[in-house]
């Protein structure tokens, strides 16, 4: 990707553009909130529409000018809800988090109670932790997974809303490599009479596809990211149904944001009419079938997965049973060292601070965009091993790297003006 016009007026913001798209090229990408967006989805956010104020929604805005935005909002909507066979949809969340925000607005009173999945066995900080605003305004109350077999164990989620009697149940996850049983949770709901609110963020590609279960049927409202599996621009979505919308469009604006990001949302067009396309399923087939492959290479070489395994794009290593006395945050550090980027995470039964951890977390999508495959996740697998066999041993960490970059150069990533894999 070129950036002429920003070399000419900044020279050091282009360099640094550059170096980042280098960086991403080089690396192998496995952080399994990310993904690399095809160059229609960016040129769309690099565009004049970044100008344009338009508060309110298409055909009822507070600015003048809205003819050409209001039709790309309503194609985002309308893409939005085909995509995901939904009644209703709001494209102007800025992000996830807000998306939430937006919903705890519109169904919520402050002080409410709340019951979240535990941010330590997945969840995530916006379903009730208590440095965000949905642990502070509401009462949060946390279900976890079973340790034992890490998956969630609907029984004793039940249990802990009969105790507590939440106003609003959420299911959805950061870090949770399995399917996620949204009938379950909406009988949980209608038992105690609480508002179910699915953050599908990390799986929207598979749901939008097929891959994984779909949300929509059973809850009152559906959050999402669109960048992560789904692969379109940074930003939020909700889905709910036509009675709630008109709560749901307040809570977004003027309930928690000014005025949408016309770009962004034309970009969310382009990548739900990329994600409507029949290729977008073998994409999110390859995601899945490149996780389990990963997985089978780990499991080969002693490492232990929460849960024994997944069913979707991302993968939890517990290291202690095979690594103990290599930690998260070492272990995150060492790879990256080596050309390999993911996160360090907390793990069920974490014994460790949630600033060092034992546990990594591991994606596919991004790495399935460039277009590796079943023999490349075998090659990672061998890396992987090899870096945390000998963490601070800087002659494998640069011997990887190398390997790395030779990999990587074979899935070119955005060549020249124009991404040839994406
Ligand atoms: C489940 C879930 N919800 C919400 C978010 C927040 O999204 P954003 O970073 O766009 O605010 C994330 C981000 O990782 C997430 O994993």
């Amino acid at each position: 990707m070129k950036h002429d016009s920003v070399r000419a007026v900044d020279p050091a913001i282009a360099d640094l553009l550059d170096q980042e798209t280098h960086r991403q090229a080089s690396q192998l990408e496995m952080i399994a909130s990310e993904n690399f967006a095809s160059p229609a989805v960016i040129d769309t956010m690099a565009s004049t529409f970044t100008n344009k104020y338009a508060e309110g929604l298409p055909g009822k805005r507070y600015y003048g000018g809205c003819e050409i935005v209001d039709q790309a909002e309503e194609l985002a909507r309308d893409r939005a809800k085909e995509l995901y066979g939904a009644e209703h949809a709001n494209v102007q969340p800025h992000s996830g988090a807000q998306a939430n925000q937006a919903v705890f607005l519109a169904f919520l009173e402050p002080g409410d109670r709340i019951l979240g999945m535990d941010l330590s066995h997945g969840g995530h900080l916006t379903h009730g932790s208590r440095v965000n605003s949905s642990g502070t305004y509401f009462e949060p109350h946390f279900y976890g997974v079973r340790e034992s077999d890490g998956r969630i164990d609907y029984d004793a989620v039940r249990a802990k809303a009969l105790e507590v009697r939440p106003k609003m149940v959420i299911a959805g996850a950061s870090a949770y490599p399995r399917i996620i049983d949204f009938a379950a949770f909406r009988e949980i709901a209608d038992e105690v009479g609480a508002r179910l609110l699915v953050d599908m963020a990390h799986i929207s590609g598979l749901v939008a596809t097929g891959v994984h279960p779909s949300p929509v049927p059973y809850a009152d409202a559906v959050t999402t990211t669109t960048h992560k599996t789904l692969r379109g621009p940074r930003g939020g979505l909700i889905l709910c149904r036509e009675e709630d919308a008109k709560a749901i469009d307040k809570g977004v604006f003027p309930g928690t944001q000014g005025g949408p990001l016309m770009h962004v949302i034309a970009s969310k067009a382009v990548a739900f009419l990329e994600a409507l396309q029949p290729g977008f399923r073998a994409y999110q087939e390859r995601v899945v079938e490149n996780a389990k492959e990963l997985g089978n290479a780990l499991l080969a070489r002693d490492f232990h997965l929460v849960s024994g395994g997944t069913d979707n794009h991302l993968l939890l290593v517990d290291l202690r049973p095979s690594h103990p006395d290599v930690s998260g945050k070492d272990a995150e550090h060492a790879l990256e060292v080596a050309g390999i980027t993911m996160n360090k995470n907390t793990v069920p039964g974490e014994t460790r601070s949630p600033f060092v951890t034992s546990g990594l977390r591991i994606g596919t999508p991004a790495l399935t965009t460039r277009g590796m495959g079943p023999e490349e996740m075998h090659r990672i697998g061998e890396w992987i091993a090899r870096v945390l066999s000998a963490p601070t041993d800087e002659q494998i960490l640069q011997r990887t790297r190398a390997e790395v970059e030779e990999l990587c150069g074979h899935f070119p990533l955005y060549a020249g003006d124009v991404a040839t894999t994406v």
